[in-house]
């Protein structure tokens, strides 16, 4: 593991020369850090999976730097594939179309499609720009852990993998990519994100599907990436309705007992005017945004903080039910949903 700051244009040749060469580089991406393989080389794609420990049917985005490289990759690049790209590229979203032979079975999972995104970081674009090839790469954690959204996210997490990382700083996004497939006559939303289903139809003119969560493993291979085990700090997670002070300081008051707790072990993610309603000054208090980019941008960092603090329980405030908060809402559901599939 080697860190390197991203500010420094020989680091980003000599990171675009380790990634053709088969190494890996985790890099910072508008909303992730990613960690970045050869897309077209499937040992370095496996070297993706044994650092992460990730299982194999669990496909890989691969990152471009323009709309013709990811032409490339596809065997067909649809019209709607078109208007997406056109409207979000570079950005924080995935395109999910048949893959062109060229595109290993490791990268997809085996399945005949491919995600592909243009990221919007200029560290990101400059290091696709120089590497001169396409780059898969998941978030830059271990299998099953909270995404990395700084440069100390990824060292912590990954510290003992062969990886250089380089430092951009912070995520602007702060969640992953929404990811749509756009192979068929009915584009179909795999991952909610930051640019919404309704964005999406607005865009397109028609009527996105969106795709059921898959509440088994097994499932999980036919919708990869609905997987709930997922995005889950080390603390335990329970979700308490939006706007009930009552019953979160019941649910805080509760768990302290049950799991003899002291009030400081415990952790709590809420909005300003549910934190005021109840009474939890001694719990280690996160303030939940009331503008859902603003959350989105904080969440992960966090659920890192509450692992580094030691907290045994995570209490979260669900959000309101407008689809502005469907993002957030999937991948706080998603930390709370550990305990039923592990
Ligand atoms: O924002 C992001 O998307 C970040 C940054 C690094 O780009 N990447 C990311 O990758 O979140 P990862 O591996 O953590 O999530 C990849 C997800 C899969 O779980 C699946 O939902 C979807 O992307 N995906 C990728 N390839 C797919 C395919 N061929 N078919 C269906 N879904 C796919
Ligand atoms: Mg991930």
């Amino acid at each position: 593991m080697r860190c390197l700051s991203a500010a420094d244009s020989v680091v980003i040749a000599a990171a675009a020369h380790r990634l053709r060469e088969g190494q890996l580089v985790a890099f910072p991406t508008e909303t992730v850090y990613g960690l970045g393989a050869h897309a077209l080389d499937p040992e370095a794609v496996a070297r993706i999976y044994a650092a992460k420990g990730r299982p194999a049917h669990n496909p890989i985005i691969v990152h471009v730097a323009d709309v013709e490289a990811a032409r490339a990759l596809v065997a067909e690049w649809t019209p709607q594939a078109e208007r997406l790209a056109r409207r979000w590229w570079p950005g924080p979203l995935t395109l999910v179309l048949r893959k062109a032979s060229s595109v290993p079975d490791s990268v997809t999972a085996g399945l005949p499609k491919v995600g592909v995104r243009v990221p919007a970081h200029p560290v990101a674009l400059a290091l696709l720009q120089a590497a001169r090839v396409p780059v898969a790469a998941p978030s830059a954690n271990r299998s099953n852990e909270v995404s990395p959204t700084c440069a100390a996210h990824v060292v912590r997490s990954l510290g003992e993998a062969d990886v250089w990382v380089l430092d951009g700083g912070a995520c602007a996004v702060g969640i992953e990519s929404t990811v749509i497939d756009v192979s068929g006559e009915t584009p179909v939303l795999l991952r909610p994100g930051g640019i919404s289903r309704e964005e999406i139809e607005r865009e397109l003119g028609i009527t996105v599907r969106v795709a059921a969560k898959a509440t088994r493993e097994d499932e999980a291979r036919v919708a990869p990436g609905m997987m709930r085990k997922h995005y889950a700090p080390k603390a335990r997670v329970h979700l308490v309705p939006y706007g009930d002070a009552a019953t979160l300081q019941a649910t805080v008051d509760r768990l302290a007992q049950e799991a003899q707790l002291d009030l400081r072990q415990i952790a709590v993610l809420a909005s300003s005017a549910t934190l005021r309603q109840a009474n939890l000054t001694e719990c280690a208090l996160f303030l939940a945004s009331s503008d859902p980019s603003v959350y989105a941008h904080q969440l992960y960092a966090y659920l890192h903080a509450v692992d580094e603090r030691g907290c045994a329980v995570l209490v979260i405030e669900s959000t309101p039910e407008l689809s502005v908060w469907d993002a957030v809402r999937d991948r706080i559901q998603r930390a709370a949903a550990q305990a039923e599939i592990s």
